[in-house]
């Protein structure tokens, strides 16, 4: 027994080989082994060479950070070390972890000083694709680079060639390279928040993946943007969505042809290299339709792996989650206002969402601006009791949504059922758009629900769930 747990546990990539971010080589680490994490300033060539390099914060030196690779069932330890001149903390985006390890500064635990450290300790209960980073400091210390991926293997996974992650990252550099300032810009929190001049994959600009044709790949997509939505398109190669947000999901081709992935969330992909020998496809995000770039390309090499892909199963096994209780559930009007052409001037709230806006809050969840933190829950949830909330976007922007401590399954999108019934821990409301999401509230603590444009969520757009 201990012998298996030992030899299944994985420990995290060197710096060098995420940051290749091509190949995988799980190093094996003894059971209970702590992983030392460190948090500080370092470079990444983030423009092409010649270009100047940019000064970044980042995990162990690398971006994004190591990738930290576990089987399910495992125990992550790791002790995060602040070199910063500011306080900091790490909350482990989508994995249901005791409140007590959910790293939101000043709600879960005190924020991490500089020269300090502070020990995450907690079992991995679901496979699937996550990330890390920052609960502190607004947009600032994940516009400056602080993202990591954290991948939980299932026992089963399911066949492919290679198993490939892709950090995105949307950065606002100046012509110089530097990161611009300005992290807290009314005029992005007003709109759609702070939207970068640069994307990278796995800390490079649009890089070329070699690929052999008819290999099968998994491609773990994250979108660590603190604003940007993106909408990926393959050109003629036919990705299938086997995960969102790390929960498996009935295998089917992405909605419009596009993988639809909003700030915070993620989406596990798998993608045949079905071009010809030679041929160089390019992978572009298409969500402004005006404004399309390259994200990569997939240059085919010469001699094919096999004739033609693959025909294994995709189908991946569910985590032991909680079904909600529909029948039974507890329903909750949920409205989310403000923004630029809200429509928060109408109904009996609009006088005290004025009065938070000479106070300089932008953004309301049923008529309140808030942290998160402050003030009484949105909702006291009783343990074990199961909830529907039906979100309401009365804004003119998109709003990805996430829950802390829980997955949700989304149950209809303006009053239509959706096709999957997806589990996710961020859901993404397009500008006027109603969804339904259901979940138990198993995990007891004080969680966040909050949008992933961490300049709306620093601007109010945030509130409490208890669960007790
Ligand atoms: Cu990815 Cu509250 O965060
Ligand atoms: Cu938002």
């Amino acid at each position: 027994m201990t012998n298996l747990t030992s030899l299944s546990r994985r420990g995290f990539l060197s710096g060098a080989a995420a940051l290749g971010g091509a190949v995988l080589l799980p190093t094996p680490s003894e059971a209970g082994a702590t992983i030392d994490l460190s948090i500080g300033s370092s470079w990444a060539q983030l423009l092409p060479p010649p270009r100047p390099a940019t000064p970044v914060w980042a995990y162990d030196s690398a971006l994004p950070g190591p990738e930290l690779r576990f089987r399910q069932g495992e125990r992550l330890q790791l002790r995060a070390r602040n070199h910063l001149d500011r306080p900091t903390s790490i909350h482990w985006h989508g994995l249901r972890v005791p409140n007590a390890m959910d790293g939101v500064a000043h709600l879960t635990q005190p924020p991490i000083g500089p020269g300090e450290d502070f020990l995450y300790e907690f079992d991995l209960l679901d496979a699937g694709t996550y990330w890390y980073h920052p609960h502190m400091g607004g947009a600032e210390q994940l516009g400056r680079g602080l993202a990591g991926a954290l991948i939980v293997e299932e026992d089963t996974p399911i066949r492919v060639d290679r198993d490939l992650v892709w950090m995105l990252q949307d950065w606002r550099l100046e012509r110089g390279g530097e990161v611009a300032p300005g992290f807290d810009s009314a005029h992005d929190a007003m709109h759609g928040g702070r939207i970068g001049s640069h994307v990278t994959l796995n800390g490079r600009p649009a890089p070329r993946i070699e690929v052999v044709p008819n290999e099968r790949l998994r491609i773990r997509i994250v979108n660590a943007a603190t604003a940007r939505v993106l909408a990926l398109d393959f050109g003629s190669l036919a990705p299938v969505v086997v995960a969102l947000d790390g929960q498996p999901v009935a295998p089917h081709a992405p909605e419009g042809g596009v993988v639809l992935v909003g700030p915070g969330m993620r989406a596990d992909i798998v993608l045949d290299a079905t071009g010809e020998p030679g041929a160089a496809m390019t992978v572009r995000d298409l969500f402004r339709s005006g404004d399309a770039y390259d994200v990569a390309t997939l240059a085919h090499g010469d001699t094919p792996l096999r004739a033609r892909a693959p025909d294994w199963d995709m189908a991946l096994a569910p985590n032991p989650l909680s079904e909600p209780d529909l029948a039974g559930a507890v329903r909750h009007d949920i409205v989310f206002n403000g923004g630029m052409m809200g429509q928060m001037m109408m109904g009996d709230e609009a006088p005290a969402m004025i009065e938070q806006m000479r106070q300089g809050r932008m953004w309301f969840v049923n008529g309140r601006a808030s942290d998160g933190h402050d003030g009484p829950p949105l909702i006291a949830a009783e343990h074990g009791s199961s909830h529907v909330l039906r979100l309401e976007n009365r804004t003119g922007w998109w709003h990805p949504i996430h829950l802390h401590g829980h997955v949700f399954r989304v149950m209809s999108r303006d009053g239509r059922p959706t096709a999957h019934r997806e589990w996710r821990d961020t859901v993404l409301m397009a500008p006027e758009e109603r969804v339904e999401i259901a979940f138990q509230a198993d995990n007891p603590g004080d969680w966040m629900l909050h949008c992933h444009v961490l300049a709306h969520q620093s601007a109010g757009m945030a509130a409490l769930i208890r669960v007790a």
